[in-house]
């Protein structure tokens, strides 16, 4: 495990001494039981995610791509708001440690990214949806930010595996 220095770690240790962080620890069921929680949203997360990117590169293409976005998108935001709550609760547990753990600052990177992308997604192709509402791929922009968003997620699911291991 990589361990930070100077000002990093003793925010660690002071994030770490918190009660939410304390009950993590001393509660035997608290951490696996958040860790589940923890899948079960990221698997909502990209899931949800994946279905609306794969309509985006043209895949069930018969499927309006705005009633699908309509029944996706409350979904993923739920779902990220659970994955962010008890990702926080399991970074507090350990929180000495992990500020310094690369691996967790790239996934947090990659997880800004992921939303950055989103965002200009949502802000500019997703616009002009009503273009290819049934029987179309989207246009080359938009299928790149839908590709490019697969990819974030799959990196971020790939860096909170090897968290552990880092
Ligand atoms: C929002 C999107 C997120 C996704 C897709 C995601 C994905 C993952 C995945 C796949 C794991 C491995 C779980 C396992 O195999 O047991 C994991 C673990 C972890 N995640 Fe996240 N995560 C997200 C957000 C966060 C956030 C916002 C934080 C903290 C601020 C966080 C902190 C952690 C920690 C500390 C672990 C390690 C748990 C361990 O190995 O014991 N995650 N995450």
């Amino acid at each position: 495990m990589t361990v930070a220095g100077g000002p990093a770690l003793g925010v660690g240790q002071a994030l770490a001494a918190l009660p939410p962080a304390a009950w993590m620890r001393e509660v035997s069921w608290a951490y696996p039981a958040v860790e589940t929680l923890h899948i079960i949203a990221i698997a909502a997360l990209v899931g949800t995610v994946l279905l609306v990117d794969l309509r985006v590169l043209g895949v069930s293409r018969l499927l309006p791509a705005t009633a699908l976005m309509r029944h996706a998108l409350p979904l993923t935001w739920i779902a990220f708001a659970a994955a962010a709550a008890t990702g926080v609760l399991l970074f507090l547990a350990h929180a000495a440690d992990l500020i310094g753990n690369r691996v967790f600052v790239v996934k947090m990177c990659l997880i800004g990214a992921a939303g950055a992308n989103a965002a200009a997604f949502h802000g500019g192709a997703w616009g002009r949806a009503h273009l290819w509402e049934v029987g179309r791929a989207a246009p080359a922009p938009a299928r790149l930010f839908a590709g490019l968003s697969i990819a974030l997620w799959v990196a971020v699911i790939a860096c909170g595996r090897w968290i552990a291991y880092a």
